[in-house]
């Protein structure tokens, strides 16, 4: 009998909550439903003192855990209703949770998501699968990026090396090539600090169609700047997040300088699209590229990435049967039935764990 699973995922971005509702059948996995919620104005505010300010009151912090935990039991219950799915047919849930903290290195490392799983079981009446990270970390890995194993399951070709590229608020790489284990690591900004600066300037969300940035230049001395952070340089196994790329940090580097603020816009396309393909060229120079993720509706990173990586050949995930925008969702819908199934996740060779572990702890409804 088919099974269906239900993901959900909300990433650096704070753009939207992403549920997907995926069905395994003898044809595989497949997306059936989905929807993305965008998160209240009051919900984001919070979430980025959380993450950004570094102080947060714990009253703030429960209280928002809880929000979250409800923003995602509605998303479900309302996509279980439109897409005629009773919760009896739904054989997990994994949630992501919306990450507040990530920090993988130093003496203690951690990593922090908000989202009551408890919450989400109890209101929907399904198993919920969360925490997927930190056994991971338990085992001395990053506990990020998880994608590639999922990458790795659907999308490896045992014909040709692939590339999927995520450009969600981090952009990250799986490296795919069906003989070998999982690659892949987070090259650095996505579309976070582009949010970032449209922000501080016109107080909108996002950039959107690249409108803002296609009326600067690039700014070749920023650009130098910007690259000579040592997170480029540093060797995988390697993630990121919202801690260390945000605005602070690229006011730090802008110092006094004063530039146009179209002109620091196109300069943050420029470093996302070479942080980027630096990484590919020395990665998979020969390898098809797939991109999933807000960034794929961005037509000038998408122009400028083909204009460098002009021998490959880039595409987006719908190329391989998967909408785009949701292929992150689908992971954690995979990564549950995973749990489910009690699987190991192979992940080693990108997190840099000792050995592969189940991920994610299942609240029992
Ligand atoms: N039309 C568009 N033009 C430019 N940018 C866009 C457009 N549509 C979406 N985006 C970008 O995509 C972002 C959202 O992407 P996405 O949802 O993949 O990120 P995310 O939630 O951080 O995901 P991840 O799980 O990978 O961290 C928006 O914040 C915006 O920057
Ligand atoms: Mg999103």
């Amino acid at each position: 009998m088919n099974k269906y699973y239900i993901g959900l995922m909300s990433g650096t971005s704070l753009d939207a909550l992403d549920i997907v509702i995926a069905e395994r059948s003898p044809a595989g996995f497949k997306q059936v439903a989905q929807d993305a919620v965008p998160l209240p104005a009051s919900m984001r505010q919070n979430i980025l003192r959380i993450c950004e300010d570094k102080t947060v009151d714990l009253q703030t912090l429960g209280e928002v855990d809880h929000q979250f935990a409800l923003l995602c039991a509605d998303a479900i219950n309302s996509l279980l209703a439109t897409s005629k799915l009773l919760a009896t047919q739904i054989c997990a849930i994994g949630s992501h949770g919306q990450t507040v903290f990530h920090s993988p290195l130093g003496a203690y490392p951690f990593t922090q998501q908000i989202g009551d799983a408890n919450l989400i079981a109890a209101k929907t009446g399904i198993p919920c699968v969360s925490d997927f990270r930190r056994m991971d970390m338990a085992y001395g890995g990053q506990g990020a990026p998880l994608v590639p194993a999922f990458h790795q399951a659907l999308f490896a070709d045992s014909q040709a090396p692939r590339i999927i590229l995520n450009i969600g608020g981090i952009a990250n790489i799986s490296i795919l090539d069906a003989q070998k284990s999982s690659l892949g690591y987070d090259t650095g900004p996505g579309n976070i600090l582009m949010d970032a600066w449209i922000n501080r300037c016109k107080n909108k969300t996002f950039d959107k169609d690249a409108l803002f940035a296609l009326q600067g230049h690039v700014l070749p001395d920023l650009l130098a700047k910007l690259s000579a952070d040592p997170y480029f340089t540093l060797a995988a196994p390697k993630s990121t997040g919202r801690e260390k790329f945000n605005v602070a940090w690229l006011i730090d580097i802008i110092a006094k300088n004063i530039y146009r603020d179209e002109d620091v816009q196109r300069t943050l396309c420029e470093l996302t699209v070479l942080s980027i393909s630096e990484e590919i060229l020395k990665e998979g120079a020969h390898a098809d590229i797939f991109v999933c993720g807000g960034g794929a509706l961005n037509p000038l990173l998408m122009q400028r990435l083909s204009e460098i990586l002009n021998t490959q050949k880039i595409q987006t995930t719908h190329a391989l049967g998967v909408d785009p925008m949701y292929v992150e969702g689908m992971a954690f819908a995979w990564l549950a039935e995973q749990r489910m199934l009690e699987k190991h996740i192979e992940l080693h060779c990108v997190t840099g764990a000792r050995q592969d572990a189940i991920l994610g702890c299942v609240y029992l409804a």
